[in-house]
Order: C-alpha cells, then sequence, then structure tokens
C-alpha cells in the first residue's frame, strides 16, 4: 500500500512510524510533516486543509489510502473531497467532523443517542451565559463552541475569569455560541474507537495531562503528556464505553445519512455518578497516539484501511504489546500563551544511537530543519516541539526511561512535566 498521511504534528510521525511497522505499506508520503516524518516517509510541502490540492497530490502519487491526523481538514471538508474523487480515507467528512467542530452540535447528537455527559446550557448572549454560570454554580466549565485547538476551555473556582471566557468566545463573531457544563469530578481517560460507519474496534485507554503544570495547574494545553494503558480502570470499561457511547453515536450519525468513518476521540470522565463523556474529538488525540500506537502491534495500514472500506468486521483482534508507554511532551518556552521558536535543540542523534533507543523514541512536532549554517541544525518552530515517547515493563520503568531521555536533549528554556504518569504508577488513582 502506498499512503498518504497529512498533518505535521507528533501525532502524525507516531502514525508515520507505525505505518512503516507494517509490512504491507510500501510507501508513505506525508503533506506537510516535519523533520522527523522526513527520516521515516516523502515530505511534500502541501497543505493539508486545502481539499484540492490534497486531491492531487493523493493522484499524482496513486496513493492507496490517505488518513487525515488533525482536525482542520476533517472538519474542512477533506475527506468528502477525497471519496467523491474515489480515493480510499480515513477520516470523517465534514458533517460527521462537526462531532468536533461544534460542541452545541456533539451535545445535540449525545441527546439523540442517549449518551451520558454533563449537563450544559448553550449560550449566545451575555445574560444566557450569566444565568448559566450561576445555575450550576463553581467549578465553572466554559467551552467555546468551535475548533480551538485545546484550548477553548477554561475550568476555573473564579466566576469572573468563567465571564471573562464566556464573552470571549460570544465576541468572535455575530453567530458565536459558549457551551456552560456542570463541573465532572473524577479521573480522565481516552478512549480511540475506529469506526467504519457502521461498526466499532477500540483502542486501548490512554490518560492525557492537558494543564501544562505539575499537579495539574496552570492553563489548559494541547496536551503535555500521556500514558497508556490504564492500570486503574474498571474492568470492562473499553466494553462499556462502546456499547453505551461510541456505538449508540455510530449508529445515530448513520441514521442521519452522515456516517462516521475514522477515529471517534471519546474523552471521559470516570465521575463518581457514573461515567461521562466530556468531549467528542474525530481524530486520534496528540499526544494519547503518541504511547497507545507505540503499544499497538497489529498492522494499522491494514486496520485503518478495513475501517475505510467499511469492513472491520472482518478485522482480526487487535494485538498489544505488553508493555506500558509514557510520552513527555517537551514544549517551548512562553508555552501555551506566546511560545518562543527558534531555539536549536541538540541531543537527539545521540538518544538514537544509544542504549536508551531500545526502549524510547522521540517524535517531531514544531521543528525545522535549518540548513542556512554551516551544518544543518534542528530548531523549534511550534508551542508543543518534541514528544518523548518511551516504553517499559510498567508504567515505572516507562517513566525512568523516558525522563532519562528527556534528560539528554538539550533545548534551552522548555519545560515539560514531570508528573506524567506518576499517580498511576503509584497505584494512587481511584475510581469512585
Ligand atoms: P475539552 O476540550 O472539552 O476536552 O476540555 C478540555 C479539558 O477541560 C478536559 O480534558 C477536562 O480536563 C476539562 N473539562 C472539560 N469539560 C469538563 C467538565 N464538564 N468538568 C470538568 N472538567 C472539564
Ligand atoms: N489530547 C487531546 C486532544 O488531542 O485533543
Amino acid at each position: 500500500m502506498k499512503v498518504l498521511v497529512l498533518g505535521s504534528g507528533a501525532r502524525e510521525h507516531a502514525l508515520v512510524r507505525a505505518l512503516t511497522l507494517d509490512p504491507t505499506v510500501a510507501a508513505i508520503i506525508v503533506a506537510p510533516g516535519n523533520p522527523g516524518t522526513d527520516a521515516l516517509a516523502l515530505n511534500e510541502p502541501v497543505d493539508a486543509a486545502d481539499p484540492d490540492a490534497v486531491l492531487e497530490l493523493a493522484q499524482r502519487h496513486d496513493v492507496d489510502l490517505v488518513v487525515i491526523g488533525p482536525e482542520a481538514p476533517l472538519v474542512g471538508g477533506v475527506a468528502d473531497v477525497l471519496r467523491e474523487a474515489g480515493v480510499r480515507c480515513f477520516g470523517p467528512g465534514a458533517q460527521a467532523a462537526r462531532l468536533e467542530g461544534s460542541k452545541a452540535y456533539a451535545k445535540e447528537v449525545m441527546a439523540a443517542a442517549e449518551v451520558p455527559t454533563a449537563m450544559a446550557h448553550v449560550c449566545s448572549t451575555q445574560e444566557q451565559l450569566a444565568e448559566a454560570l450561576d445555575s450550576f454554580g463553581a467549578p465553572f466549565v466554559v467551552k467555546d463552541d468551535g475548533l480551538a485547538a485545546g484550548k477553548g476551555v477554561v475550568v476555573t473556582d473564579d466566576r469572573e475569569e468563567a465571564m471573562e471566557h464566556g464573552l470571549a468566545c460570544l465576541a468572535k463573531g455575530d453567530d458565536a455560541r459558549v457551551v456552560i457544563e456542570e463541573f465532572l469530578d473524577g479521573p480522565e481517560a481516552s478512549l480511540f474507537c475506529l469506526c467504519d460507519g457502521e461498526r466499532v474496534v477500540p483502542l486501548d485507554l490512554a490518560q492525557d495531562f492537558k494543564r501544562v503544570f505539575d499537579g495539574d495547574e496552570g492553563p489548559n494545553t494541547g496536551g503535555m503528556g500521556a500514558y497508556s494503558p490504564l492500570t486503574w480502570a474498571p474492568e470492562g470499561l473499553v466494553d462499556d464505553v462502546v456499547a453505551r457511547v461510541a456505538q449508540p453515536v455510530v449508529d445515530e450519525m448513520a441514521r442521519r445519512g452522515t456516517p462516521f468513518v475514522g477515529v471517534l476521540y471519546v474523552g471521559l470522565a470516570l465521575t463518581s455518578r457514573g461515567t461521562r463523556v466530556i468531549e467528542f474529538n474525530v481524530r486520534f488525540g496528540d499526544p494519547e497516539t503518541q504511547s497507545v500506537l507505540a503499544r499497538l502491534e497489529s498492522p494499522l495500514a491494514v486496520l485503518l484501511a478495513a475501517a475505510a472500506d467499511g469492513r472491520l468486521d472482518e478485522h482480526d483482534p487487535l494485538r498489544w504489546r505488553p508493555e506500558s508507554a509514557v510520552t513527555v511532551v517537551l514544549a517551548a518556552e512562553g508555552y501555551p500563551a506566546s511560545p518562543i521558536t527558534g531555539v536549536g535543540i541538540d541531543g537527539l542523534e545521540e538518544l538514537a544511537a544509544g542504549a536508551l533507543a531500545e526502549h524510547v523514541h522521540v517524535l517531531h512536532a514544531g521543528t525545522v530543519l535549518d540548513t542556512g549554517g554551516e551544518a544543518p541544525q534542528l530548531v523549534s518552530s511550534g508551542g508543543r516541539v518534541l514528544s518523548v515517547v518511551a516504553l517499559g515493563e510498567d508504567l515505572v520503568a516507562a517513566r525512568d526511561h523516558a525522563y532519562e531521555a528527556v534528560g539528554r536533549i538539550d533545548f534551552p528554556g522548555s519545560h515539560h512535566r514531570t508528573d506524567i504518569a506518576l499517580r498511576a504508577s503509584r497505584g494512587e488513582i481511584r475510581v469512585q
């Protein structure tokens, strides 16, 4: 198979890496990719969110499968254009992608499919906003209705801050809306469900760390780290989420004439009152994918092609490595508010050549190769810059490997969380 992967982050680097391990994959093209994918595949400087440019690229390379990484091309209808032209594509069309593109739409579908989620009010005026905040009380959960790269949600005890974020969301346009939700307590989990329009095949659970600082302090980010599996998850959780969330949503989307083909990312809170959906995304999560795919043994291209073809029922049961995986994100100084870019990164080659490489791989996100100097130099170009992914016999070992590798990377000013998977590795996470 020839596979085209769209996107440029560490998630896409993880996808490309997993695809290289699938013996049915003969070639991989990435648009636009990053210096990490460049080492494994052919990077093509094409805008992943431009449907015509992507179609031209797919046809020029005569690819057998397109895998869409980020949400923007999905919400922008790239999958529709590809499928209409007869190009096999893993990723939902624009209508189905609204499950992520509009939090209000996701709530509507959840209500129709009777999926357990937080109670919510969708507000379009300041008065409605004030009323909704007061009806739920603190902690306040305020969500931008539209896409916001994981940064559109504010959870706070401070009513003024909640109001301020709500008003900022409403100021985005005449039809802007903001969603106010009841606060969900309990640990969070992410489940990626592969869907073929009718059927659902779940991957393994992962947990993401959204806040920027240790101890879940500071603002939300795109994600600062992740681990898998969830040693603390109640038995049967995956089956339960498929039965009560993913399958009913896939059925509802099919009923609406907008079948869901791709990853339905179910973000869950395991609350004292039961499992609730926090959010849907319509793609692989970043950085959970880095940990989940590090453990997947089944050939990825075969699996994604089966989903794209509506043939998931024919797929063999998934196989997983027995190890645990921990991913630590290295972020640029100033991330998430205002990341400083253009900083040199060193130590990756030594890491890849050393003994730690048996357990660790480094995935690129916000990096570029500066070829203007005497020797090419890797420099930062974004907020989340690298994902350091480690496997170990358990979470303690995986954490040790990951943080040892982080310590060997020379990236001035960068910051990372030091507590990824820490509580889980100590057995401190409890579901009530
Ligand atoms: P979202 O973009 O909807 O996933 O929200 C980002 C993060 O905000 C989630 O991962 C949670 O940590 C937090 N969050 C969102 N909704 C709620 C809620 N209803 N109660 C508590 N925390 C929430
Ligand atoms: N890890 C959260 C996300 O991908 O949205």
